[in-house]
């Protein structure tokens, strides 16, 4: 099975041919947002795919346009809840600053302490 790790969390998770990265994410409990339930209307799954990219499904024009409401979108930007894993190996992945924010205000719990204090001014 295709493998989807988040180094910078010390995860990693075996999923099927088939699987998004944004329930790959819930798999392996990995902080990324995702405030509209995996629609493609918020761009908080935003993710970077630091390897893998060409064993992904190639994005479609609804995820290119939601894709574009985000911030610091990067040419390896993806939507976690669009990206579709389609061929075996290894994808790695980085959690974008908005949707690990956006994680943290879904999931007050898991927020370190002073985080919302912590980030850089706009
Ligand atoms: S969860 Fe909202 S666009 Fe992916």
């Amino acid at each position: 099975m295709p493998t989807v790790r988040w180094p910078e969390e010390g995860l990693e998770i075996e999923v099927p041919i088939g699987t998004d990265l944004r329930t790959a994410g819930k798999l392996a409990h990995a902080q990324q947002g995702d405030a509209c339930g995996g629609k493609c209307a918020c761009s908080t799954c935003h993710v970077y795919v630091l390897a893998g990219r060409e064993l992904l499904a190639e994005a479609d024009e609804d995820e290119e346009d939601t894709l574009d409401k985000g911030f610091d979108v990067r040419a390896n930007s993806r939507l976690a809840c669009q990206a579709k894993v389609a061929r075996e190996g290894l994808v790695t992945l980085s959690i974008s600053r908005e949707s690990r924010e956006s994680f943290y205000n879904e999931h007050a719990d898991e927020a370190p302490p002073g985080w919302r204090e912590a980030r850089p001014a706009k």
